[in-house]
């Protein structure tokens, strides 16, 4: 009967440990808040992390200003991103959530890329774009619309996606991403602008491409 019992708490806590560690991406918090902080001085140590002491939380951690100033889009790409994350706000940190405003220049693109840790939901405030993701293998499905303003897209966490602006003026969006700290990984910039490179007999292969190829695009990041 003992060992019954014994064997059926076994089961639960194995279950509990696995569910969490499926649908947990940034910890849940286990207090109101832990202001992020750099300095070790005057600090408390909560869930594993360094937190200013509560007690000493003003409203300027949990607060950035001036999203409404347009990131500047004069480069190759026409476009720029603003983050709102961890890094700007400390009072983020174990939340799980951050912000970004995206500016396109007029035919502006931000390029391939994917969040390794968060979803973004992304709303058109001006202009309109065209927006895609595509599915993981063996699919590789695009998705895609073109969203004008007041529009809502969603981009699943780890997909690779793109937004694009369609139109001749300036666009703007503003996203949410479930992480504090959600990441970016530009696709073409990681795999030919890698420090130091991927050799060149990998990405003929991999892109079934002559050398002269790669290293052309290599060039270009
Ligand atoms: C912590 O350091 C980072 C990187 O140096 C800086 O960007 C950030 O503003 C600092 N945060 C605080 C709360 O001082
Ligand atoms: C925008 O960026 C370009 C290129 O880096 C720079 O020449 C220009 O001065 C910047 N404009 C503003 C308003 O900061
Ligand atoms: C590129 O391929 C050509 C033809 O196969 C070869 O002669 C050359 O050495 C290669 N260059 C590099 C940098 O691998």
């Amino acid at each position: 009967m003992k060992k019954a019992v014994a064997e059926i708490l076994a089961y639960i806590a194995l279950w509990v440990m696995f569910s969490s560690l499926a649908y947990a991406y940034d910890p849940s918090p286990l207090q109101d808040f832990c202001v992020a902080v750099n300095d070790s001085n005057s600090v408390v140590f909560v869930n594993g992390k360094f937190c200013q002491d509560p007690k000493m939380a003003t409203a300027n951690d949990f607060f950035f200003p001036g999203l409404n100033v347009p990131g500047n889009t004069s480069n190759k790409l026409g476009f720029m991103v603003t983050q709102v994350t961890v890094n700007q706000i400390g009072g983020l940190n174990t939340l799980g959530i951050s912000l970004a405003r995206l500016d396109f220049a007029p035919y502006g693109l931000n390029p391939p890329h994917t969040h390794p840790r968060g979803t973004e939901i992304l709303t058109v405030m001006e202009g309109s774009l065209f927006v895609g993701f595509v599915t993981s293998n063996p699919d590789n499905r695009l998705i895609s619309k073109v969203l004008c303003q007041g529009d809502v897209f969603v981009f699943p966490i780890g997909l690779i996606h793109f937004q694009q602006n369609v139109g001749n003026t300036p666009a703007v969006a503003i996203s949410g991403l479930s992480s504090q700290n959600p990441g970016v990984i530009t696709i073409a910039n990681a795999v030919f602008g890698s420090k130091p490179p991927i050799s060149v007999d990998v990405l003929t292969k991999a892109f079934q491409v002559d050398n002269n190829t790669v290293s052309y695009l290599q060039a270009q990041f």
